[in-house]
């Protein structure tokens, strides 16, 4: 991945669209009904756009929307890329940077998430406030990108803490409930963890266990994008209320969860 690839992906989109977006968005599981609630001028398939990758997820569509969102242009993505569908981590965060160089100045995040933190319920969000990365892999491997920030990036403040406290604000002047905070593990994945696992990553301060977020809020970071991310609690990880689990009862915890999520990240969108 070279800036080059970069530049040709963020001149193909600006040649498809007028849209000058200042958040880029990765609507993750539990946040499709964001992308209802964006006025979209302009979608353009990933499988378009050169050197993107292309979704393999049935529930992930692949491609980009731009339009408006609480008064703001955004550029959403709806479809995002995983460690365990094969790609490189160079692939999965290509986005990120995309979106960066077109103009972006804040990436908002969601995911589903395993619930670590014994005070945590199905369906509940988790706004993150720091990340724990156990990918075997690193975005940032190989030559620096000198051109989109340091080869040693700081990671203090990666979810930025002025963000989460209009968060936790907007929360409660809106009555949006179930409101948790806490730190995200990301694990490769595709397998979901033993008992002894989920116990681990507790211990060592994980609050909730994920697939995704990491890799793109490594490359965020490194160009100084402040980051605003959110897990849906989409099964229960913690001695007590493990059960076995399926990818439809994760998908519908998630869906009861999606509409609180959209009205925060719409509030938080609006409010910037
Ligand atoms: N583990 C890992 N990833 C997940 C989980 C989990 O329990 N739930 C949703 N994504």
């Amino acid at each position: 991945m070279t800036i080059e690839n970069i530049r040709e992906a963020v001149a193909f989109i600006q040649s498809k669209t007028q849209v000058q977006p200042t958040v880029g968005i990765i609507l993750g599981t539990g946040l499709s009904g964001l992308a209802n609630e964006i006025e979209a001028i302009d979608t353009i398939e990933y499988e378009d756009i050169p050197h993107f990758p292309v979704s393999t997820v049935e529930s992930h569509k692949g491609r980009l929307i731009l339009g408006n969102l609480g008064g703001k242009a955004v550029v959403a993505m709806q479809g995002r890329f995983h460690y365990y569908e094969g790609y490189s981590m160079q692939q999965i965060t290509f986005p990120v940077r995309v979106m960066k160089l077109l103009g972006i100045s804040h990436l908002f995040v969601s995911n589903a998430a395993g619930g670590l933190n014994t005070g945590f319920e199905l369906s509940e969000l988790m706004i993150i406030t720091d990340h724990i990365n156990l990918l075997p892999a690193n975005p940032l491997t190989g030559p620096n990108l000198d051109e989109l920030g340091v080869r040693f990036p700081d990671m203090l403040d990666s979810y930025d803490p002025a963000l989460v406290a209009k968060a936790e604000a907007l929360a409660q002047e809106h009555k949006i409930e179930g409101i948790q905070k806490g730190v995200y593990v990301s694990v490769p994945g595709p397998n979901l963890e033993t008992p002894a696992e989920y116990k681990y990553l507790s211990i060592i301060g994980a609050d909730a266990v994920g697939m995704s977020t990491i890799p793109e809020v490594i490359v965020a970071r490194q160009m100084n994008l402040p980051v605003f991310a959110v897990s849906v609690i989409t099964d229960l990880c913690y001695e007590g209320r493990l059960q076995k689990v399926t990818v439809e009862e994760v998908i519908a915890n998630a869906m009861k969860a999606e509409p609180k999520l959209t009205e925060l990240m719409k509030r938080m969108v609006a409010s910037l």
